[in-house]
């Protein structure tokens, strides 16, 4: 059962059962047109209503691509923005307002010109974790499943990164050729990871495969056997048909689509303290009746400026030109 805030006009708190909201979300988005992306963090009934899960490059090929008149993102707001941005004519609504990202709110239009000021000359290249106004005012984006080939793909030889210090580093080491300075953001959510606690669990899975996501520290991704964005993940999985277990250094809810596409694997969560699994608090407040409402009453919904839009577009459409790392 889920408690659901009382719809717009009514003032009574109701449940309404899982499997009643998962009937009323199918019968919507048909009637409506809508296709549902969620992001592999999402909580897994979500990713399984999900018309399409990924990660933050699918999601926005897949935004890009989709007939849909309408989009609901089940992600993050900059994801929701972006999906906007690429598919301007669309409806791209947001479930809930509380889904933002502490790394994408670490870096504004503001801080931005102060770090090209300090840098000049050099190329900016913004990780799509950012707003739409932070996007227009770079050059390019990037992924964690493009960041590499991104950086290199510029004919600068001097690049500023922002906002994720811990993916910039990564890059840096892919592509020592450049100079990489790196904006002072991270993730939360991954940066609280460190070597002796990933240590701590392989002492109990000694012959498991790390795979960990680049917005993870230093000292994590060198222990890493596989350092790749969350759909990178999937794929990287196959490349050891032998290995059994793997310990996954990300947001818990990858462990959920891995655990489908690997039914006969075993994934344990890397974890910052004990017993804590790496948790994305704006990635899980999105809950069935949230998507519901979304479709139910059209909330809630991405407005952007046209001129931010065009910006923007620009830098993810010249990301999206660059192939997949991983
Ligand atoms: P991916 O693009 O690898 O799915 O990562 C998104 C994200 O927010 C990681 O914290
Ligand atoms: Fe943002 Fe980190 Fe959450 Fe990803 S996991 S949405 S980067 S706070």
């Amino acid at each position: 059962m889920t408690q659901v805030a009382p719809p717009a006009g009514q003032t009574r708190f109701e449940h309404i059962p899982d499997e009643e909201l998962i009937e009323q979300i199918d019968r919507l988005r048909v009637e409506k047109n809508a296709v549902i992306l969620a992001h592999n963090y999402q909580i897994p009934p979500i990713q399984d209503l999900a018309d399409v899960t990924g990660d933050s490059l699918g999601l926005s090929v897949e935004a890009s691509r989709t007939d849909a008149e309408i989009i609901v993102f089940c992600g993050v707001h900059f994801m929701a923005e972006s999906a906007k941005i690429l598919s301007p004519q669309k409806r791209v609504f947001l479930p809930h307002l509380g889904a933002g990202c502490a790394l994408s709110d670490s870096i504004t239009v503001e801080s931005l010109y102060e770090w090209k000021e300090r840098y000049p000359g050099h190329a900016v290249v913004t990780y799509v974790n950012s707003s739409a106004e932070v996007k227009a005012e770079s050059d390019i984006c990037c992924t964690s499943a493009n960041a590499v080939s991104v950086v290199r793909s510029l004919d600068s030889d001097r690049v500023l990164f922002t906002p994720d210090k811990n993916l910039a580093r990564w890059v840096a080491d892919q592509v020592p050729e450049k100079e990489v300075v790196a904006y002072d953001g991270v993730c939360p959510t991954h940066d609280v990871l460190r070597h002796a606690t990933v240590d701590r669990t392989r002492k109990e899975f000694p012959e498991a495969v790390i795979i960990a996501h680049p917005e993870c520290r230093q000292d994590v991704v060198e222990a890493a056997h596989e350092v790749c964005s969350t759909t990178g993940m999937l794929n990287a999985v196959g490349k050891y048909p032998d290995a059994r277990t793997f310990i996954i250094a990300t947001e818990e809810g990858m462990i959920h689509q891995l655990k489908k596409r690997y039914p006969g694997k075993e994934f344990v969560p890397a974890d910052g303290c004990i017993g804590c699994r790496l948790h994305c608090p704006y990635m899980k407040v999105t809950g069935l009746q949230d998507v519901y409402f979304s479709l139910a009453e059209e909330r809630f919904e991405i407005d952007l400026d046209d001129d931010v839009i065009e910006g923007a577009r620009l830098s993810l459409e010249r990301m999206m030109a660059v192939p997949r790392d991983n």
